[in-house]
C-alpha cells in the first residue's frame, strides 16, 4: 500500500516504519499519525511480520506534534474532536512487538511515540524532550504519565517543565532507552534486535508484551499472578515443547507459534 508520510519496507519478519515527512522535521500531523496506524495494523495482521520498527530520519525521529495543524485550533475543536486519542490507540492496540530506532530529535509527540513502542534503541544524536510548555500547552500523547514512570518524577518534571532536552547518554542512565550506538548502527542495531525477537516463538514474544505492559498497570501482586498464569498456559504449546527439548538435546530450537 503506498502512503504519503510514511515509508513501509518488509524483509525478512521485520516490518521498518519510517517517518517521512522531511520538510517538517517529521513532526507527527493526523494525516501520518493515521497511515502509521494503519501501516501498524497491517502489520499485525500480517504472518510474515514478527516484529516493527519505528524509525525517523537521521536528523528527527520525530520533532513534536504538528504545531502549524494545531495553532489555529480551539478548544471545542479539540475536546469534541478528541485529538490524538484514537491515533494513540492506534499504535497501542498492536501486540507484535515495536522498536522504536531514535535519531536526532525525539521531542513532544516524537518522545510520545518512540515511549509507545515496547523499548528505545537511540543513535548518540538523539535528544529527547518535552517542550510543550514552551508553546503554552504541555504534553498530550503521554508525555506526563509514560516518562514518568521511565525515568522517574524528578527527570520528568524537570523535562516537562523546563522543556529541556535529555541527550542520549542521559536517556540511557535514566532508563529511557534500552541502547545508545553511533548513529551509523542504529539501524543495523534496531534490525539486529528485531531479527533476534523474529527468531522467538510468537507465542512468547507476544505474552512477554502483554505482560510487561502489566508491570506499569496493576499491583505487583496481580501483575505477578497474570504472568505466572500466563507462564503456566504455555505448557500447552508445541513451541514450549520445542523449546526446552532443543536446550536438552543441545540444539537451536525450531519455533512454529504452535
Ligand atoms: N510542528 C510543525 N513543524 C515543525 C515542527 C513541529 N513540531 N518542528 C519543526 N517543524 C518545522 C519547522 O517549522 C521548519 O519548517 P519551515 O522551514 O517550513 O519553517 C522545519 O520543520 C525545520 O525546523 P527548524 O527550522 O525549526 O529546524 P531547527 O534545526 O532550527 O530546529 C527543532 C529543530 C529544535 C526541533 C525545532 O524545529 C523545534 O523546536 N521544533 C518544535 C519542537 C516542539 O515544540 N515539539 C512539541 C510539539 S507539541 C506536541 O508534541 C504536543 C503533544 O504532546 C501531543
Amino acid at each position: 500500500m503506498a502512503y504519503d508520510n510514511i515509508i513501509v519496507e518488509i524483509e525478512e519478519h521485520i516490518c521498518t516504519v519510517r517517518l517521512n515527512r522531511p520538510d517538517a522535521l517529521n513532526a507527527l500531523n493526523l494525516e501520518l499519525l493515521r497511515e502509521l496506524g494503519k501501516a501498524l495494523g497491517e502489520a499485525q495482521k500480517n504472518d510474515k511480520v514478527r516484529c516493527i520498527i519505528i524509525a525517523g530520519s537521521e536528523k528527527a525521529f520525530a520533532a513534536g506534534a504538528d504545531i502549524k495543524m494545531m495553532s489555529e485550533k480551539s478548544f471545542t475543536d479539540v475536546f469534541l474532536g478528541d485529538l490524538f486519542t484514537p491515533e494513540e490507540a492506534a499504535v497501542m492496540r498492536i501486540r507484535k512487538p515495536i522498536i522504536a530506532a531514535v535519531s536526532g530529535y525525539a521531542l513532544g509527540g516524537g518522545c510520545e511515540l518512540a515511549m509507545m513502542c515496547d523499548f528505545i534503541i537511540a543513535s548518540d544524536t538523539a535528544k529527547f524532550g518535552q517542550p510543550e510548555v514552551n508553546l503554552g500547552v504541555m504534553a498530550g500523547m503521554g508525555g506526563t504519565q509514560r516518562l514518568t514512570r521511565l525515568v522517574g518524577r524528578a527527570k520528568s518534571m524537570d523535562m516537562n517543565l523546563t522543556g529541556r532536552f535529555m541527550d542520549a547518554e542521559e536517556a540511557e542512565r535514566a532508563g529511557l532507552v534500552s541502547r545508545v550506538v553511533p548513529c551509523k548502527e542504529l539501524m543495523k542495531e534496531a534490525t539486529g534486535a528485531a531479527k533476534k525477537i523474529a527468531e522467538k516463538s510468537m507465542i512468547s514474544v507476544m505474552a512477554i508484551k502483554e505482560a510487561v505492559h502489566r508491570a506499569d498497570q496493576m499491583p505487583l501482586t496481580e501483575a505477578v499472578l497474570f504472568e505466572r498464569r500466563l507462564f503456566h498456559s504455555m505448557f500447552a504449546t508445541e513451541d514450549q515443547k520445542e523449546g526446552m527439548a532443543a536446550f536438552v538435546e543441545k540444539r537451536e530450537p525450531q519455533f512454529r507459534d504452535k
